[in-house]
Order: structure tokens, then sequence, then C-alpha cells
């Protein structure tokens, strides 16, 4: 029986428009990072989601709509990593208490995808408007049961930690109740998962040190990615604002939320210097 699954496999009807994560990168439309420096003649940045930006809805409707496909490979990573190992306590296996938190995920980000897309229909945006590129489930392909609750977990789901307390606060401030409502519910269930992530690895990891390196090296790979160039940051004018607080619930020490923030921080001036350069 196929033990492992190709993202370029994932079951999509034609309503879905797949591209590479290199497009995503480099898409001069979307120059996320590149361009999140302060504007020098209003001091803000011109990035950051707020409610007068002439822009505010489309481009919250086009992270809404990379929230909702998240939500998808969320649910198809965690399915298989119920199903690629096989239960139990040895090294290359998953433990059944393990496979049970992952079933739960699933519970819950099959009901993320309905509400994702009852919000995006709110938003006002289709199925397949935005594109969706595949990297959250390529991290979830990973052959460590670790390595994937590092990667999607702890990173990726961390970040949506941030991204759904800042699109809560987007719509506290532009008065929309139902984007709030639904980031509120979201975002808890992802504290959830951040959690899981958090207790799998040091649970797993305990007598083993080199696993739990190459497991948070894996992590701080996928953040630096992710930080989009300073994109997440703890700037005032940050785009997305590390979520201090609900990182700490997800079972962050106070160290690893500072590596991570200097991580973006760093992501942040190698920006600069190429813009600069
Ligand atoms: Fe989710
Ligand atoms: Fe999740």
């Amino acid at each position: 029986m196929r033990k492992s699954f190709p993202a370029e496999d994932l079951a999509r009807d034609a309503r879905f428009v797949r591209i590479a994560n290199e497009d995503r990168f480099n898409d001069p439309r979307g120059q996320i990072g590149l361009s999140a420096g302060t504007d020098k003649k209003n001091g803000r940045n011109p990035q950051r989601l707020t409610p007068d930006r002439p822009d505010a809805p489309d481009a919250a409707r086009a992270l809404m709509h990379g929230i909702f496909v998240g939500e998808i490979q969320a649910l198809e990573g965690a399915g298989r990593t119920c199903w690629d190992f096989e239960t139990g306590k040895g090294r290359e296996d998953a433990p059944f208490e393990l496979k049970l938190d992952m079933a739960r995920q699933c519970w819950d980000e099959a009901r993320h995808c309905e509400i994702s897309v009852k919000l995006s229909e709110w938003m006002g945006t289709e199925l397949g408007e935005f594109s969706e590129n595949t990297f959250l489930y390529q991290a979830a392909c990973n052959p460590d049961p670790v390595l994937r609750l590092t990667g999607v977990n702890r990173a990726l789901e961390g970040l949506a930690i941030d991204v759904f307390n800042t699109m809560h606060s987007f719509g506290e401030t532009a008065g929309d109740p139902v984007l709030e409502f639904c980031e509120d519910w979201m975002l808890a269930d992802e504290v959830t998962h951040v959690k899981m992530g958090s207790d799998w690895l040091r649970r797993l990891t305990e007598q083993d040190p080199e696993r739990r390196e190459r497991a948070l090296e894996f992590q701080r790979v996928v953040d630096k990615l992710f930080s989009f160039g300073g994109f997440r940051g703890e700037d005032e004018d940050s785009p997305i604002k590390l979520a201090r607080r609900f990182r700490e619930l997800a079972g962050f020490s106070n160290d690893e939320i500072d590596e991570i923030g200097e991580i973006s921080a760093e992501a942040r001036r190698e920006v600069a210097g190429v813009q600069a350069g």
C-alpha cells in the first residue's frame, strides 16, 4: 500500500489553479517582503493591512484565499500522518496518541475549510480566484514524523496564529464582525495544533538531541522562508505581527519566540540590503 503521496496528485477540481512556490515568491504583483519597508512619505508600511488602504478589500481576500488553501493542505497533511507511519513507539513509527492528535486536527481543519469557504464568499471571493501553492503539504511529506510536526504545526501553523491574529484585528477595525468571529474561532484551534507540535517535538526527542536539533533546524528554515523578507515581525508597522501571547499558549518558550523575531528581523535586513544595493 502506498505510504506517501506526492503534492502533484492531490485531488482538486477545475476551479483550483496551482502555481510553483518559486512563481509565488517571484510574482511581481506580490513582492511580499521586497516592498515591505516603511514608506518615507507617510511613514507607514504600504503592506500593512488597514481598512484605509485603497486595495484593502483585495489584499484581505487574497490573504483569506491563501488561508483557505492552507486549511485544505493542513487537513491532507494531518490525515497523511495518520496513515504514512506504522503505529508504535519505534524510531520510524508514530505513537497511537500522536495519530489521535492528528485525527482531531483533521476534524478541526475540515471545519476550518468550511469556515474559510463561507467567509471567502462573504468577502466576495470565488474559489480559485487566487492561486494555490502546496508548500504546506510538501512540508507535511517529510519522512520523519517529528520534522512534519515541527515544520507544519510549529512553523507554518505558528505563522497561521500570527496571520489569524492580524486578520482578527483587521476585522475589528474594519467593523466586520463575521470576519472577526471566524478568525477568532480558527485562531483558538490553531493554538491547540501548534501546542501539539511543541509537545510531540519535546516528547519524541527527549532522548535524542540530534533528532531534536534536526527538527528545530527544519523549523528555522521554514520560519525564515515564511518571514517573507520581514513581512512578519515585531515592529510597529510589520504587516503580520508576531503574536507573542498566543505563541506562549502554544508551548513556545520566550527564547524561542525571540528567535523567531530575530529570524524575521534578519530577513527584513537582508531585503533592505538588496534594496539599498
Ligand atoms: Fe486550520
Ligand atoms: Fe491547524
